[in-house]
């Protein structure tokens, strides 16, 4: 069975102060403990080490929202996989559709980031994701997206779905985007179904079973438990809300009630 994920989007969103306190608040929630599912902080990069120290010795991840390859050259303002490594972080999220939109990456950044991460054992979290003007020829993009994604990677082990998550997140989809209307759960669940059916054409169909794809864009308390409940979907990316306590120990108990009763 694929590992469930919550991941906490923060974005750019929050101050370091704002990050600290928010993970403080998480750790010290007792609704945070013993959780049948794996939750991933993702903060802001001047935030990382801080993050690192709060959530240092407890079952909560820490994820960067970025990385850079290795190259023959330089990038001033990067951060590579072994900082990552080094400030504790364990996923790094690859991808994100307001990179790809608003920062130019592109597909080969992609891949080339998803090797990096590999290679210093980071496990990726690969987002894919169609743009509105895109959604009738979604399938498409979003296999082109994956299968560019994984292109360099040729050393499948059978250990590959420990070292890898991909987030379908419909660009428009994302809140804070300018359409921001969240997708149903039953099309969310559709287009995970693609996306293993994919991932069978460079994994193996029993190792892809094991793999997991986590949904993203404007996911809330009022939402996941229909997301969650779909037999495709392996958790959340959250961005908006998870950036304030109330609403990301909501996310977190509706996320342990059902993960803890429905064997998901
Ligand atoms: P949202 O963001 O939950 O605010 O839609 C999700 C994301 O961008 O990862």
């Amino acid at each position: 069975m694929p590992h469930r994920y919550l991941f906490a989007n923060w974005k750019n969103r929050l101050t370091i102060a704002q990050s600290v306190e928010l993970a403080k608040r998480i750790v010290e929630s007792p609704g945070s403990r013993g959780l049948p599912f794996q939750l991933v902080l993702c903060p802001t990069f001047v935030a990382l080490t801080e993050v690192a120290r709060i959530v240092n010795g407890t079952n909560i991840e820490l994820a960067a929202q970025n990385l850079v390859w290795d190259d023959q050259f330089t990038f001033t303002g990067e951060t590579h996989a072994k900082v990552l490594v080094e400030i504790g972080c364990r996923y790094v999220i690859i991808g994100h559709s307001e990179r790809r939109i608003h920062l130019g990456e592109t597909d080969e950044m992609v891949e080339r980031k998803v090797q990096a991460a590999l290679s210093y054992d980071l496990i990726p979290v690969i987002c894919v994701g169609e743009r509105f003007e895109d959604r009738s020829r979604r399938e498409e993009v979003v296999t082109n997206q994956l299968l560019r994604a994984l292109a360099g990677v040729d050393d499948f082990k059978r250990s590959i779905h420990e070292s890898l998550v991909v987030a379908y997140e419909p660009a428009w989809a994302i809140s804070t985007s300018s359409v921001g209307i969240p997708l149903t759960a039953t099309e969310a669940n559709r287009m995970h179904q693609l996306i293993r059916e994919v991932l069978t054409v460079r994994i193996s169909s029993s190792v892809v079973r094991e793999t997991s794809v986590a949904y993203g864009g404007s996911m809330s308390p009022e939402n996941i438990e229909e997301y969650l409940s779909q037999p495709e979907i392996d958790g959340g990316l959250v961005g908006s809300a998870s950036q304030s306590i109330h609403s990301v120990l909501r996310l977190i108990e509706i996320a342990n009630r059902i993960y803890s009763t429905s064997g998901r």
